[in-house]
C-alpha cells in the first residue's frame, strides 16, 4: 500500500494532487479497501488526509474502519452542505479524517455528482489530500461527474479476474467524461 501511495503521489511531484477518487469498472473489486488503506498510508506520513465515502449506493468506509456513522455526506447533501461537522477521526491513526456516507437515499446519489466540486474546493484548503471512495464507473452516472471534480482517478481491478473489455470501456468512458486518469492498480 505504501508503494501504491508513493507511485501515485511521487509520480505527480511537479503538480501535487490534492484530490483522488478510487473507482473500478464493476462492483466488489476492492475500491473501498484500497481507498481506506491509501488514506491510512498517506496519514502515516504526517499528512492531513480526508477520506470521503462517496459511494452512497454501497457505502463501506465506516465498516472497514470500525466506525458507527449515521450522519455524513448524505446528510450534508440533503441539508445544505455543512459537511465539516460530520467529519470524524478514527482512533489510532493521527492525521486521518473521515467523512462517512451517512444514511443515504437515491436522491443523495444524484446530488453528489453536482456537489462534490464545491466540497472538494473547501476540503482542499484544509487537508493535504482528499481521497474519495466512489461507486463503480459502469452503470452509474455520478462517478463520471465525480471524476471531473477530482485531480486524479485510481482504477482498481482484480488481477486475473476483471474483464479486460470492462476495464477498457470504463477507462474510455472516464477519459471522455473527465479527461484524466492517474493509474490502474490490480487487487
Ligand atoms: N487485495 C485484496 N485481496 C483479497 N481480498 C480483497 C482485497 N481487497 C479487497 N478484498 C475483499 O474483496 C471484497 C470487496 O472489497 P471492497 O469492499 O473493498 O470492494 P468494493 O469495490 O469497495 O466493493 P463495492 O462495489 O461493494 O463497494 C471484500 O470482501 C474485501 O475484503
Ligand atoms: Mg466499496
Amino acid at each position: 500500500m505504501r508503494t501504491l501511495r508513493n507511485s501515485i503521489l511521487l509520480s505527480t511531484f511537479d503538480h501535487p494532487l490534492k484530490s483522488l477518487m478510487v473507482s473500478s469498472a464493476s462492483p466488489s473489486e476492492g475500491k473501498t479497501t484500497i481507498a481506506v488503506h491509501l488514506a491510512i498510508a498517506h496519514a502515516q506520513q504526517k499528512h492531513k488526509t480526508l477520506l470521503i465515502d462517496g459511494d452512497l449506493r454501497r457505502p463501506g468506509v465506516h465498516t472497514k474502519l470500525g466506525l458507527t456513522a449515521t450522519t455524513g455526506l448524505a446528510t450534508a447533501l440533503m441539508n445544505g452542505l455543512c459537511w465539516q461537522d460530520k467529519v470524524i477521526q478514527p482512533a489510532g491513526v493521527p492525521g486521518l479524517y473521515v467523512l462517512p456516507a451517512g444514511l443515504s437515499s437515491r436522491r443523495c446519489s444524484e446530488l453528489i455528482g453536482a456537489n462534490l466540486k464545491q466540497i472538494l474546493a473547501q476540503a482542499e484548503a484544509e487537508y493535504d489530500l482528499v481521497i474519495v471512495d466512489a461507486p463503480p464507473i459502469l452503470g452509474f452516472p455520478e462517478p463520471l461527474q465525480m471524476a471531473a471534480a477530482v485531480d486524479g482517478v485510481v482504477m482498481v481491478a482484480v488481477a486475473g479476474e476483471t474483464n479486460r473489455k470492462a476495464i477498457e470501456l470504463a477507462l474510455s468512458t472516464l477519459r471522455r467524461a473527465a479527461g484524466q486518469r492517474v493509474g490502474a492498480g490490480a487487487e
